[in-house]
C-alpha cells in the first residue's frame, strides 16, 4: 500500500515536470546563418574548433561586432545552433 502511494507520487511529479518543459517558450536565439559566409563553419565537425574562428568578424572593430548586451562570447555554437542539414 505504501509502495503504491510512493509510485503514484513519483508518476505525478514526472508529469508535472514534463508539462513544465513543454510549456517553456520557444528558443529564440538566432541559429548560425546558412549562407556563404558561414558555410565553412557548418562543415567543421568540432564546435570548439569552429568557435575560435567566429571572433575574426564578430568582435569590436571587426566586420560584424556583437551587440552590446551580448552574453559572454564563448562557445558560440552552444547558443547559436547549427541547423541540422
Ligand atoms: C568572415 C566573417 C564572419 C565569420 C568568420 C563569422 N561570421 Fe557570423 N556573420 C557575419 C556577417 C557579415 C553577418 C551579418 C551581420 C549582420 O547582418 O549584421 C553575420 C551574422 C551572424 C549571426 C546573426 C544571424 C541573424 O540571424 O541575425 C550569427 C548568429 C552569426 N553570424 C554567428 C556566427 C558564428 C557562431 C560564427 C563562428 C562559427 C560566425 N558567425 C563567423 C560574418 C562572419
Ligand atoms: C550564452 C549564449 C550565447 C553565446 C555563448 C553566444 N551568443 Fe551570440 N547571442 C546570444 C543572444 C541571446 C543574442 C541576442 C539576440 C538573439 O536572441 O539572437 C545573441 C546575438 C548575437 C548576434 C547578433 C545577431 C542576432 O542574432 O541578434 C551575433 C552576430 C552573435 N550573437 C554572434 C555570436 C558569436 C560569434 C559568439 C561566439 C564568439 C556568440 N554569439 C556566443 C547568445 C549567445
Amino acid at each position: 500500500m505504501k509502495n503504491l502511494l510512493i509510485n503514484s507520487l513519483f508518476v505525478a511529479i514526472c508529469l508535472i515536470i514534463l508539462i513544465f518543459l513543454f510549456a517553456a517558450p520557444e528558443e529564440t536565439t538566432s541559429k548560425l546563418p546558412n549562407n556563404s559566409i558561414h558555410a565553412e563553419f557548418h562543415q567543421i565537425k568540432s564546435k570548439k574548433e569552429a568557435d575560435r574562428l567566429c571572433v575574426a568578424c564578430h568582435a569590436d572593430g571587426k566586420q560584424a561586432p556583437l551587440p552590446e548586451d551580448h552574453p559572454a562570447p564563448f562557445r558560440c555554437l552552444f547558443c547559436h545552433k547549427r541547423e541540422p542539414l
